[in-house]
């Protein structure tokens, strides 16, 4: 089996090849990857030399290399995209192209070389904000999205269940909460936190910490992803939920973990348009037999020891980016 992965050198896809190489070693991987601010290629370390991994460093956008890479693919998995909702502030436009144009050159390509499955990740975040008292999204919950990052993830969505529905490109779609673990780029909220702290500084949390998302451990989610390639039905979409927790908690256990106490959070303005609430239901896919195997203390407890191991990899990644978070705030606030 060969199979395409796009933007593998990003945190859930180089994730996704260390598995998918584990559980199959017989298959073929092409990673096919623009490696923006977000890509790493530290993070596919010791992969070059299988001979099963192939790395092709190209744009979703660009026709030419995608139908290059999609030559006797069986398998499409379909993570590249433009992914914090902080930037997507600051411009939307590479959201809408990467996210939403970039889809379509691969259903494209995909549709043309006949591929057996071409499966897309998405976000909880197409689903828009809840509050304390709604009930989870589930398959059936009509898209809401409110910041450019999530309208540019449900503008993809759409377009791949169209080209199942208008064309019958075997289809099948993830909407995953959010995930933690290795390779986790530091400007995201646990890694950001955590290498934060390692390096002395202050943790900068919005408003008083009482938004609530659902967190699943990065290989959870590659498993999920996995019983949904192998068991799910053409044309549908499986949501994969986390423990739900409000962003103060999260940050108190990052805390404990590493010995410090409160003084250590700055607390800083929401960003616009915070969403409050994500929640998920995730019956259908549990239906499938898929299950977390890591619950949320040990996986954030591993994740730590991670980053606290791993500087070689993280400390360039900061160094010398600026910070896109409160920017957005001040700017446009
Ligand atoms: N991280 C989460 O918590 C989470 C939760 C649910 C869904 N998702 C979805 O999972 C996918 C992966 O998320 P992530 O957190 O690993 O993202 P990431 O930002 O860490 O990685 C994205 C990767 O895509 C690549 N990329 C970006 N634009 C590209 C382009 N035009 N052409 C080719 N490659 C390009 C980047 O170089 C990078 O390697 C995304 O589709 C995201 O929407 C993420």
């Amino acid at each position: 089996m060969k199979v395409l992965i796009t933007g593998g050198a990003g945190f859930i896809g180089s994730n996704f090849i260390r598995y998918w190489l584990k559980n199959y070693p017989k298959d073929w991987i092409v990673n096919l990857d623009k490696l923006t601010y977000a890509g790493h290629i530290e993070s596919l370390k010791g992969l070059q030399s299988n001979p099963n991994y192939q790395f092709i460093k190209g744009d979703i956008c660009d026709e030419k290399i995608v139908e290059k890479s999609m030559k006797g693919v069986d398998i499409v998995v379909h993570f590249a995209a433009e992914t914090h909702v902080d930037r997507s502030i600051i411009d939307p436009t590479v959201f809408v192209k990467t996210n939403v144009l970039g889809t379509n050159v691969l259903l494209d390509s995909a549709l043309k070389n006949k591929v057996k499955r071409f499966h897309h990740i998405s976000t909880d975040e197409v689903y828009g904000s809840l509050g304390l008292d709604d009930s989870p999204f589930t398959e059936e919950t009509n898209f809401a999205p409110r910041s450019p990052y999530a309208a540019s993830k449900s503008g993809a969505e759409q377009l791949v269940i169209a080209y199942f529905i208008t064309y019958g490109l075997p289809v099948t779609v993830t909407n995953c909460a959010d995930n933690f673990g290795p390779f986790h780029d530091p400007e995201k909220l646990i890694p950001r936190f955590v290498t934060n702290l390692l390096m002395g500084k202050k943790v900068p949390l919005m408003g008083e910490g009482e938004n609530i998302r659902e967190w699943l451990y990065v290989k959870d989610h590659c498993r999920a992803i996995d019983f949904v390639l192998n068991k799910g039905t053409l044309g549908e979409k499986y949501l994969i939920s986390g423990t739900e927790l409000t962003n103060m908690e999260v940050t108190k256990k990052i805390l404990a973990l590493l010995g410090k106490d409160k003084s250590w959070i700055e607390f800083v303005e929401h960003r616009l348009g915070h969403d409050f609430r994500y929640a998920i239901n995730d019956s259908k896919l549990r239906e499938l037999g898929w299950m977390p195997q890591m619950n949320f203390d040990k996986g954030l407890e591993q994740t730590i020891e991670w980053y606290k191991k791993n500087g070689w990899w993280w400390k360039p990644l900061i160094n010398g980016r600026p910070i896109v978070d409160r920017v957005a705030q001040k700017s446009y606030g």
